[in-house]
């Protein structure tokens, strides 16, 4: 590493704020492809509350809001959340939709075993150590109910910009100051530890290769 994680991610805070200031809607309005597989899949599964970690402005969260599921929204821009908030107001989904500002290498704010599924589209591939990685899954697993679902998605080795932009050291790279992670397969398996996998896929989106997995916290033997 070139900088200290410490340096770095104050440095991608800030970035991410000017961001989501100069664009009103950075990420588009559209839910993500993502967003509309695990609607079907958290329904199916009768989940009805959800924890959307890295949520940004909100359009996946509000997708998920209008499919009839309860969306606690973090990320840690406040500058996204801000329009998040104002946006739920604005479409009357604020009785579904609520946001709170949160760091991911902090613990996650809820008890123990008291989530029924959490998602994360495009958030784990930002610039975490492996360490921080592992200690986010973690907490995600403590927080969802036994059974509890995660889906994440995340950039892909098979992505034409893997390798492209500077390396910055521990497998990240950085453009136009942002940095992040490309995963393969192991690092998929290696954050599956003490989970259930039930599918890695790997999809495309605007001409980007990604992964999109989801992982249960096993149930308790009975
Ligand atoms: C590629 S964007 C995806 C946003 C949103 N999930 C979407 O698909 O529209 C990544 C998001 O992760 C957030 N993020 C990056 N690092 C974070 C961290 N350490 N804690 C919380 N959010 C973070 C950024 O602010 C940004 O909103």
């Amino acid at each position: 590493m070139k900088t200290g994680y410490v340096e770095l991610a104050r440095a991608q805070q800030e970035r991410w704020q000017t961001a989501y200031e100069q664009d009103q809607n950075l990420h588009g309005t559209a839910p993500s492809a993502a967003a509309r597989w695990t609607a079907k899949l958290f329904g199916a599964a009768g989940i009805d509350d959800v924890l959307e970690l890295g949520a940004g402005q909100g359009r996946d969260a509000f997708y998920l809001a209008k499919q009839g599921f309860s969306v606690h929204a973090t990320d840690f821009s406040t500058s996204a959340l801000n329009r998040l908030r104002l946006e739920a107001q604005r479409a009357g989904l604020d009785d579904r939709v609520t946001a709170a500002l949160h760091d991911v290498r902090d613990p996650l704010p809820p008890a123990d075993a008291t989530v029924g599924a959490v998602y994360a589209n495009v958030l784990l591939n930002m610039a975490f150590s492996r360490t921080e990685l592992r200690a986010l899954v973690n907490e995600i697993r403590r927080v969802l109910r036994p059974g509890g679902l995660f889906v994440y998605t995340v950039w892909s080795t098979q992505d034409s910009c893997f390798g492209r932009g500077e390396d910055i050291g521990d497998g990240l790279y950085a453009k136009d100051g942002f940095a992040g992670r490309f995963f393969d397969l192991d690092l998929v398996h290696e954050l599956a530890d003490r989970w259930e996998l039930g599918a890695a896929d790997a999809y495309e989106e605007n001409g980007h290769s990604l992964w999109r997995v989801t992982q249960a916290k096993p149930a308790p033997a009975t």
